[in-house]
Protein backbone atom coordinates (compact mmCIF):
# COMPACT_ATOMS: atom_id res chain seq x y z
CA UNK A 1 0.00 0.00 0.00
CA UNK A 2 1.30 3.53 -0.95
CA UNK A 3 1.98 6.25 1.71
CA UNK A 4 -1.87 7.48 1.21
CA UNK A 5 -1.40 10.10 4.56
CA UNK A 6 1.57 11.65 2.55
CA UNK A 7 -0.45 11.08 -0.67
CA UNK A 8 -3.84 12.69 0.29
CA UNK A 9 -1.01 15.60 1.93
CA UNK A 10 0.80 16.47 -1.09
CA UNK A 11 -2.61 16.35 -3.53
CA UNK A 12 -4.44 19.08 -0.57
CA UNK A 13 -1.01 21.25 -0.54
CA UNK A 14 -0.65 21.20 -4.48
CA UNK A 15 -4.30 22.34 -5.31
CA UNK A 16 -4.28 24.74 -2.55
CA UNK A 17 -3.19 27.87 -4.17
CA UNK A 18 -6.17 26.93 -6.53
CA UNK A 19 -8.95 26.70 -4.36
CA UNK A 20 -12.10 28.80 -5.48
CA UNK A 21 -11.82 27.52 -9.18
CA UNK A 22 -15.12 26.79 -10.75
CA UNK A 23 -18.54 28.01 -9.84
CA UNK A 24 -20.66 26.92 -7.01
CA UNK A 25 -23.90 26.16 -7.69
CA UNK A 26 -26.01 28.43 -7.60
CA UNK A 27 -29.88 27.39 -9.04
CA UNK A 28 -30.35 26.01 -5.26
CA UNK A 29 -29.80 29.53 -3.33
CA UNK A 30 -28.66 27.97 -0.64
CA UNK A 31 -25.32 25.99 -1.94
CA UNK A 32 -24.90 29.19 -3.47
CA UNK A 33 -23.98 30.35 0.13
CA UNK A 34 -20.93 27.88 0.34
CA UNK A 35 -17.48 29.61 0.65
CA UNK A 36 -15.85 27.72 -2.43
CA UNK A 37 -12.27 27.79 -0.97
CA UNK A 38 -12.48 24.61 0.73
CA UNK A 39 -10.70 21.26 -0.06
CA UNK A 40 -11.72 18.06 1.57
CA UNK A 41 -9.91 14.66 0.56
CA UNK A 42 -10.44 11.26 2.61
CA UNK A 43 -9.33 7.97 1.75
CA UNK A 44 -10.79 4.73 3.51
CA UNK A 45 -8.91 1.65 2.83
CA UNK A 46 -10.39 -1.66 2.49
CA UNK A 47 -8.29 -2.44 5.42
CA UNK A 48 -9.58 -0.24 7.44
CA UNK A 49 -7.05 2.75 7.72
CA UNK A 50 -8.54 6.50 6.75
CA UNK A 51 -6.19 9.26 5.67
CA UNK A 52 -7.85 12.91 5.56
CA UNK A 53 -6.23 15.97 4.42
CA UNK A 54 -7.83 19.66 4.16
CA UNK A 55 -11.60 20.19 4.94
CA UNK A 56 -12.54 16.82 4.97
CA UNK A 57 -14.15 16.97 8.31
CA UNK A 58 -16.57 19.71 7.41
CA UNK A 59 -19.79 18.55 6.45
CA UNK A 60 -21.30 19.64 3.06
CA UNK A 61 -24.42 18.67 0.61
CA UNK A 62 -24.11 15.42 -0.78
CA UNK A 63 -26.35 16.10 -2.98
CA UNK A 64 -26.62 13.96 -6.80
CA UNK A 65 -24.19 11.01 -4.49
CA UNK A 66 -27.70 10.27 -2.85
CA UNK A 67 -28.25 8.74 -5.81
CA UNK A 68 -26.27 5.84 -5.10
CA UNK A 69 -27.35 4.91 -1.70
CA UNK A 70 -30.89 5.59 -2.84
CA UNK A 71 -29.99 3.10 -5.75
CA UNK A 72 -28.78 0.69 -3.40
CA UNK A 73 -31.86 0.96 -1.61
CA UNK A 74 -33.73 0.51 -3.91
CA UNK A 75 -32.35 -2.83 -5.33
CA UNK A 76 -32.87 -3.97 -1.92
CA UNK A 77 -36.48 -4.00 -2.19
CA UNK A 78 -37.54 -3.98 -5.73
CA UNK A 79 -34.27 -6.13 -7.03
CA UNK A 80 -34.14 -6.53 -11.20
CA UNK A 81 -37.52 -5.25 -11.25
CA UNK A 82 -36.28 -1.53 -10.65
CA UNK A 83 -35.10 -1.95 -14.71
CA UNK A 84 -38.49 -2.12 -16.12
CA UNK A 85 -38.61 1.96 -14.95
CA UNK A 86 -35.13 3.58 -15.60
CA UNK A 87 -31.79 1.80 -18.32
CA UNK A 88 -28.79 1.77 -17.57
CA UNK A 89 -27.30 3.61 -20.60
CA UNK A 90 -25.11 6.68 -20.58
CA UNK A 91 -27.62 9.91 -21.02
CA UNK A 92 -24.70 11.87 -22.68
CA UNK A 93 -26.57 14.61 -21.90
CA UNK A 94 -26.77 17.37 -18.63
CA UNK A 95 -27.98 16.09 -15.38
CA UNK A 96 -31.56 18.14 -15.33
CA UNK A 97 -32.28 17.54 -19.34
CA UNK A 98 -35.75 16.72 -19.88
CA UNK A 99 -35.00 16.11 -24.12
CA UNK A 100 -34.64 12.28 -23.92
CA UNK A 101 -37.64 11.59 -21.81
CA UNK A 102 -40.18 12.15 -24.55
CA UNK A 103 -38.47 10.14 -27.31
CA UNK A 104 -37.80 7.37 -24.89
CA UNK A 105 -41.34 7.23 -23.80
CA UNK A 106 -40.39 8.26 -20.00
CA UNK A 107 -37.68 5.90 -19.37
CA UNK A 108 -35.41 7.99 -18.13
CA UNK A 109 -31.54 6.59 -19.57
CA UNK A 110 -29.99 5.80 -15.79
CA UNK A 111 -30.45 6.02 -12.55
CA UNK A 112 -27.73 8.58 -11.69
CA UNK A 113 -29.15 11.70 -14.16
CA UNK A 114 -32.08 13.32 -12.13
CA UNK A 115 -35.50 11.51 -14.11
CA UNK A 116 -33.80 8.49 -12.86
CA UNK A 117 -33.51 9.13 -9.61
CA UNK A 118 -37.26 10.12 -9.44
CA UNK A 119 -37.91 7.08 -10.76
CA UNK A 120 -35.56 5.20 -8.20
CA UNK A 121 -37.34 7.34 -5.25
CA UNK A 122 -40.73 6.83 -6.24
CA UNK A 123 -40.32 2.73 -5.80
CA UNK A 124 -38.81 3.70 -2.40
CA UNK A 125 -41.42 5.32 -1.64
CA UNK A 126 -43.98 2.25 -2.13
CA UNK A 127 -47.07 3.15 -0.66
CA UNK A 128 -45.37 5.17 2.44
CA UNK A 129 -45.58 8.50 3.68
CA UNK A 130 -42.22 10.92 2.32
CA UNK A 131 -41.33 11.16 6.02
CA UNK A 132 -40.96 7.79 6.29
CA UNK A 133 -38.99 7.17 3.45
CA UNK A 134 -36.77 9.68 4.37
CA UNK A 135 -36.54 8.00 7.64
CA UNK A 136 -35.26 5.26 6.23
CA UNK A 137 -32.97 6.66 3.73
CA UNK A 138 -31.14 8.27 6.51
CA UNK A 139 -31.07 4.75 8.65
CA UNK A 140 -29.03 3.19 5.90
CA UNK A 141 -27.06 6.31 5.25
CA UNK A 142 -25.84 6.64 9.31
CA UNK A 143 -25.47 2.55 9.16
CA UNK A 144 -23.49 2.76 5.86
CA UNK A 145 -21.31 5.08 7.43
CA UNK A 146 -21.39 3.73 10.55
CA UNK A 147 -22.24 7.10 12.10
CA UNK A 148 -25.39 8.26 13.65
CA UNK A 149 -24.51 11.72 13.46
CA UNK A 150 -25.27 12.35 9.72
CA UNK A 151 -27.72 14.60 9.17
CA UNK A 152 -30.43 16.41 6.54
CA UNK A 153 -30.02 19.97 6.02
CA UNK A 154 -33.54 20.76 6.08
CA UNK A 155 -32.72 24.63 4.84
CA UNK A 156 -31.07 22.92 1.95
CA UNK A 157 -34.11 20.70 0.90
CA UNK A 158 -36.53 23.76 1.53
CA UNK A 159 -34.45 26.06 -0.82
CA UNK A 160 -34.78 23.18 -3.60
CA UNK A 161 -38.83 22.29 -2.72
CA UNK A 162 -38.63 26.31 -3.66
CA UNK A 163 -36.33 26.37 -6.86
CA UNK A 164 -36.66 23.06 -8.38
CA UNK A 165 -38.68 23.97 -11.53
CA UNK A 166 -37.09 21.77 -13.28
CA UNK A 167 -37.74 18.35 -11.26
CA UNK A 168 -41.30 19.29 -11.13
CA UNK A 169 -41.50 19.31 -14.66
CA UNK A 170 -39.58 15.97 -15.22
CA UNK A 171 -41.45 13.64 -12.63
CA UNK A 172 -44.89 15.29 -14.43
CA UNK A 173 -43.46 14.55 -17.72
CA UNK A 174 -42.37 11.01 -16.12
CA UNK A 175 -45.99 10.56 -14.73
CA UNK A 176 -47.92 11.31 -17.96
CA UNK A 177 -46.36 8.16 -19.05
CA UNK A 178 -47.17 6.09 -15.99
CA UNK A 179 -43.71 6.03 -14.58
CA UNK A 180 -44.03 7.67 -11.79
CA UNK A 181 -46.31 6.10 -9.37
CA UNK A 182 -47.02 8.61 -6.14
CA UNK A 183 -48.04 12.23 -5.87
CA UNK A 184 -45.68 14.47 -7.37
CA UNK A 185 -45.32 16.44 -4.74
CA UNK A 186 -44.51 13.07 -2.34
CA UNK A 187 -41.78 11.68 -4.72
CA UNK A 188 -39.89 15.11 -4.88
CA UNK A 189 -40.35 15.47 -1.16
CA UNK A 190 -38.09 12.46 -0.58
CA UNK A 191 -35.80 13.23 -3.54
CA UNK A 192 -34.96 16.80 -1.86
CA UNK A 193 -34.32 15.71 0.96
CA UNK A 194 -32.17 12.65 0.24
CA UNK A 195 -30.14 15.49 -1.72
CA UNK A 196 -30.01 17.68 1.13
CA UNK A 197 -27.75 14.78 3.07
CA UNK A 198 -25.07 16.34 4.95
CA UNK A 199 -21.77 14.11 5.34
CA UNK A 200 -18.14 14.85 5.52
CA UNK A 201 -15.33 13.72 3.57
CA UNK A 202 -14.69 11.14 6.39
CA UNK A 203 -18.45 9.62 6.67
CA UNK A 204 -18.94 9.89 2.95
CA UNK A 205 -15.72 7.41 2.24
CA UNK A 206 -16.57 5.24 4.85
CA UNK A 207 -20.04 4.61 3.75
CA UNK A 208 -19.52 3.90 0.19
CA UNK A 209 -16.38 1.33 1.54
CA UNK A 210 -19.17 -1.19 0.61
CA UNK A 211 -18.51 -0.99 -3.12
CA UNK A 212 -14.79 -1.12 -2.21
CA UNK A 213 -15.44 -4.58 -0.63
CA UNK A 214 -17.37 -6.77 -2.68
CA UNK A 215 -20.83 -5.46 -0.88
CA UNK A 216 -19.72 -5.91 2.79
CA UNK A 217 -18.10 -2.86 5.20
CA UNK A 218 -15.15 -3.90 6.58
CA UNK A 219 -15.01 -2.04 9.03
CA UNK A 220 -18.05 -3.05 10.47
CA UNK A 221 -18.76 -6.84 9.20
CA UNK A 222 -22.20 -5.54 8.06
CA UNK A 223 -23.13 -7.10 4.20
CA UNK A 224 -24.65 -4.65 2.62
CA UNK A 225 -25.71 -5.89 -0.51
CA UNK A 226 -24.19 -8.83 -2.61
CA UNK A 227 -20.59 -9.28 -4.76
CA UNK A 228 -22.26 -9.05 -7.78
CA UNK A 229 -24.61 -6.18 -7.65
CA UNK A 230 -21.51 -4.25 -5.59
CA UNK A 231 -19.81 -4.74 -9.05
CA UNK A 232 -22.80 -3.78 -10.80
CA UNK A 233 -23.31 -0.44 -9.14
CA UNK A 234 -19.86 0.23 -9.81
CA UNK A 235 -20.48 -0.13 -13.41
CA UNK A 236 -22.99 2.38 -13.54
CA UNK A 237 -21.44 4.98 -11.72
CA UNK A 238 -18.33 4.48 -13.97
CA UNK A 239 -20.63 5.16 -16.99
CA UNK A 240 -23.00 7.28 -15.67
CA UNK A 241 -21.86 8.98 -12.47
CA UNK A 242 -21.17 12.19 -14.37
CA UNK A 243 -23.52 12.88 -16.63
CA UNK A 244 -22.39 13.75 -19.97
CA UNK A 245 -18.77 14.22 -18.21
CA UNK A 246 -18.57 10.88 -17.41
CA UNK A 247 -15.84 9.59 -20.54
CA UNK A 248 -13.53 12.65 -19.12
CA UNK A 249 -13.62 11.25 -15.98
CA UNK A 250 -13.39 7.54 -17.09
CA UNK A 251 -10.38 8.83 -19.09
CA UNK A 252 -8.55 10.88 -16.47
CA UNK A 253 -9.33 9.16 -12.97
CA UNK A 254 -10.79 5.36 -14.45
CA UNK A 255 -12.31 4.71 -11.41
CA UNK A 256 -16.34 4.46 -11.00
CA UNK A 257 -17.45 7.82 -9.53
CA UNK A 258 -20.63 9.63 -8.72
CA UNK A 259 -20.43 13.42 -8.19
CA UNK A 260 -22.91 16.31 -6.74
CA UNK A 261 -23.72 19.47 -7.53
CA UNK A 262 -22.38 20.64 -3.50
CA UNK A 263 -18.91 19.73 -5.36
CA UNK A 264 -18.90 16.32 -4.25
CA UNK A 265 -17.25 12.88 -5.58
CA UNK A 266 -17.16 9.49 -4.00
CA UNK A 267 -14.87 7.17 -5.90
CA UNK A 268 -14.31 3.62 -5.94
CA UNK A 269 -11.18 1.81 -6.16
CA UNK A 270 -12.51 -1.85 -6.09
CA UNK A 271 -11.16 -4.32 -3.42
CA UNK A 272 -8.49 -1.43 -2.31
CA UNK A 273 -10.64 2.05 -1.28
CA UNK A 274 -13.30 3.96 -1.08
CA UNK A 275 -12.18 8.11 -1.76
CA UNK A 276 -14.39 11.30 -0.82
CA UNK A 277 -13.64 14.71 -2.25
CA UNK A 278 -15.29 18.40 -2.12
CA UNK A 279 -14.49 21.33 -3.56
CA UNK A 280 -17.67 23.54 -3.96
CA UNK A 281 -16.12 24.77 -7.65
CA UNK A 282 -17.78 22.89 -10.11
CA UNK A 283 -16.61 22.61 -13.82
CA UNK A 284 -18.97 23.67 -17.29
CA UNK A 285 -21.15 19.88 -16.74
CA UNK A 286 -21.41 20.30 -13.14
CA UNK A 287 -18.97 17.94 -11.56
CA UNK A 288 -16.35 19.34 -8.99
CA UNK A 289 -13.20 21.07 -10.44
CA UNK A 290 -10.39 20.74 -8.43
CA UNK A 291 -12.54 17.55 -6.72
CA UNK A 292 -11.92 15.81 -9.90
CA UNK A 293 -8.26 17.04 -10.53
CA UNK A 294 -7.81 15.44 -6.70
CA UNK A 295 -8.90 12.20 -8.07
CA UNK A 296 -6.74 12.37 -11.29
CA UNK A 297 -3.56 12.81 -8.74
CA UNK A 298 -4.51 10.44 -7.05
CA UNK A 299 -5.12 8.08 -9.47
CA UNK A 300 -1.71 8.65 -10.95
CA UNK A 301 0.60 8.50 -7.68
CA UNK A 302 -1.47 5.18 -6.40
CA UNK A 303 -1.83 3.51 -9.76
CA UNK A 304 -5.63 2.30 -8.95
CA UNK A 305 -7.29 2.00 -11.82
CA UNK A 306 -10.13 -0.53 -13.03
CA UNK A 307 -8.25 -0.75 -16.37
O1 LIG B 1 -31.89 17.74 -8.46
C1 LIG B 1 -30.94 18.50 -8.51
O2 LIG B 1 -30.76 19.27 -9.43
C2 LIG B 1 -29.93 18.43 -7.37
N1 LIG B 1 -30.60 18.17 -6.12
C3 LIG B 1 -28.91 17.36 -7.59
C4 LIG B 1 -28.17 17.50 -8.89
C5 LIG B 1 -26.77 17.05 -8.83
O3 LIG B 1 -26.17 16.91 -7.79
C6 LIG B 1 -26.07 16.90 -10.12
N2 LIG B 1 -24.67 16.57 -9.91
N3 LIG B 1 -23.66 16.91 -10.35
Amino acid sequence: MPDLQTIVEDIHQALLPRLGEGAVADYIPQLAKVDPKQLGIAVATTGGELHMAGDAATPFSIQSISKVFMLTLALGKVGEGIWKRVGREPSGSPFNSIVQLERENGIPRNPFINAGAIAVTDTVLAGHQPREAIGELLRFVRYLADDDTVSIDDAVARSETQTGFRNFALANFMRSFGNIDHPVEHVLGVYFHQCALSMTCAQLARAGLYLAARGANPLTGHTVVSAKRARRINALMLMCGHYDGSGEFAYRVGLPGKSGVGGGILCVAPGVASIAVWSPGLNKVGNSLLGSEALEMLAARTGWSVF
